[in-house]
Parts: structure tokens; sequence; C-alpha cells
């Protein structure tokens, strides 16, 4: 009997991730920069956390993330309601494309956008649409003339990585103003912790229906190991992701060492007006030995 069992169309399209190298020969303690690790580590206080939690690990952990999205919305000012944890933000982006873009419809994102875009649009059956960057920055001109009817969704990380390189709060208000009535803008906040003074694009989800912010813990809180993201958007969307997001998706290791981090200041701590700029002179040395082209 000849095999019929094929995946579905966009899936074998899809390169699998290829992570960095994560070995050097001869040297025990490296600074991965192809991940943005953070070189500090997290705060004693999340490992504190991580190690209490062994004690109880027959249990499933909390389903609703209640507490993580308390402790969010006190940190950053908003409705715990409308937050939404998951396993790294990539477990957000990935149901972002499963929920809003399937066959026939596009998901827009820059020459140099993270990689789970394209990963996920193909992953849920859409198409990857890549705009042209214009010196390695993302142009919002470019971006709305590669919106069409069927653009569903708009990737933009900022800052970006591995450019660096941001666009101002009014340029992304521009590109959510000038988007088609179905898509929406997804403003990917992986390193808004690193530039102060950016809230990553909350006010602009604040103000408006079409506009959706991720961010997570696994740079600035250098808590990558335990994959915690979330996402904060209209309530309507919220609901939609709860729909598909599965039970108990953050583990209690990443729920106890995230919930409790702002309790007090540490280096890694955003809170702390210091915590940049001693992440910014920790990777002073490491980025002066790389070129980027
Ligand atoms: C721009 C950007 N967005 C999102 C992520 C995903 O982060 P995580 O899934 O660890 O939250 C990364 C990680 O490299 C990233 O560079």
């Amino acid at each position: 009997m000849t095999n019929q069992i094929t995946p579905r169309p966009g899936i074998m399209e899809i390169d699998p991730y290829m992570g960095g190298e994560s070995h050097v020969p001869g040297v025990a303690k490296i600074h991965k920069l192809s991940s943005n690790e953070n070189p500090l580590g997290p705060s004693p206080k999340a490992i504190a956390a991580f190690k209490a939690v062994a004690g109880t690990l027959e249990r499933y952990p909390s389903s609703d993330h209640a507490g993580l999205r308390i402790a969010i919305g006190q940190v950053h000012g908003v409705d715990p309601s409308r937050v939404i944890c998951g396993d790294g933000s990539d477990e957000v982006i990935s149901w972002l494309c499963n929920a809003y873009a399937g066959p026939g419809d596009e998901v827009l994102f820059t020459a140099h956008g993270f990689s789970m875009y394209r990963i996920s649009a193909l992953g849920a059956g859409a198409t990857p649409v890549e705009v042209a960057e214009t010196k390695r920055r993302v142009d919002v001109d470019k971006l709305l003339a590669g919106c069409t009817a069927n653009t569903r969704l708009v990737f933009l990380a900022n800052p970006g990585n591995p450019t660096g390189t941001m666009i101002s709060e009014a340029e992304m208000a521009r590109l959510a103003d000038g988007l088609p009535p179905q898509a929406l803008l997804v403003l990917d906040g992986a390193y808004a912790d690193f530039v102060e003074g950016f809230d990553g694009g909350l006010a602009l989800v604040e103000a408006r229906n079409n506009v959706f912010m991720t961010r997570t813990f696994s740079k600035i809180y250098g808590l990558g190991g335990l994959r915690v993201g979330w996402g904060y958007g209209p309530a309507a969307i919220i609901d939609v992701l709860n729909r598909i997001r599965g039970p108990f998706n953050v583990t209690a290791a990443g729920l106890a060492a995230t919930g409790h981090l702002w309790d007090t200041p540490s280096a890694t701590n955003p809170l702390n007006p210091g915590s940049s700029a001693s992440i910014n002179r920790a990777l002073t040395p490491i980025q002066s030995r790389s070129t980027v082209e």
C-alpha cells in the first residue's frame, strides 16, 4: 500500500531551527551571543525559587498563571486579565499564527525578523512574506506597501535581533494606523527591557485594538533555560489565544522562578535603574570582539 501520510502544505518548507554553537573546545563558560543569553545569569531569588520547587514536582503547576500575571500587571501597570503566559514568547508567536493565519493568509516580517515568525507562519499553513529593511532598520513604508487584503499578522521585533536597531514609538503608531483592518500588529519586545524608558509598545496596545505585544524572561532576566514569555493585548485576542493554549503550559519551575523576581532589587531586575547599564557593561568586552556585518 502506498504511504499517503503527508504533512500539511508548508511544513516541509520549514528548515528546522538551528541554534548557534554551544561549545568551544577548551572553554568552560561561553557567552552565547546568537541567543543573547544574559552573561550575568538570573537573580539569586529566581535560583532559590527554582531549587525550592524540587520538593513538589509531583504536582501540576497553576494552569491560569494567576500569580505571575498579577505580578506582571503590578510591575508593568497592565491588566492581568489581558496577560497570557507561554512556554517562552516563541509559544505566544506560534499561537498568534495558528489562531489568526492559515492557508491563503500572509504573515509579514522584515528581512532580519526573528526566525520563529517564518517557522510559525508556515506551521500554521500561512504564507510568510519577508519585507526588505533599509540599512538594517525596519522601514514602515515598506511594511505598509507589503500589506495586502490577505495580510493577517505583521511581526516587528523592536529593538531588532540581530540588528539592534529600533524604530520610534511614533513610527510604530504610524504602522498600526496604516495596516489593513484585518491585520494585527505584533510588537515583539524580547529586548525592550534593554532600552531605558521604552515600554515595548505597551501604550500602543492600550490605545488600539489592532496591536499585541510579546515579552520574555529569557533575555534580561537570564532565564532562557526555563522558557517563560508573555503576551499582552486586547481582551478578545487573549480570549482566542487561551482557547488554543494547552493546560499547564508553563512549568512549575518557570512560574516559581519568575513569580517573585520583582520582590527585591537585583542586578538583573529591570526595575533596578542600573540593570540595563550593568548588562551593557558586562557585554562590552564581548561585543568589542565581534564583528557585525
Ligand atoms: C526577537 C526575538 N523574539 C523572541 C524570541 C524568543 O524568546 P523566548 O521564546 O525565549 O521568549 C527571541 C529569542 O531569541 C528573539 O530574539
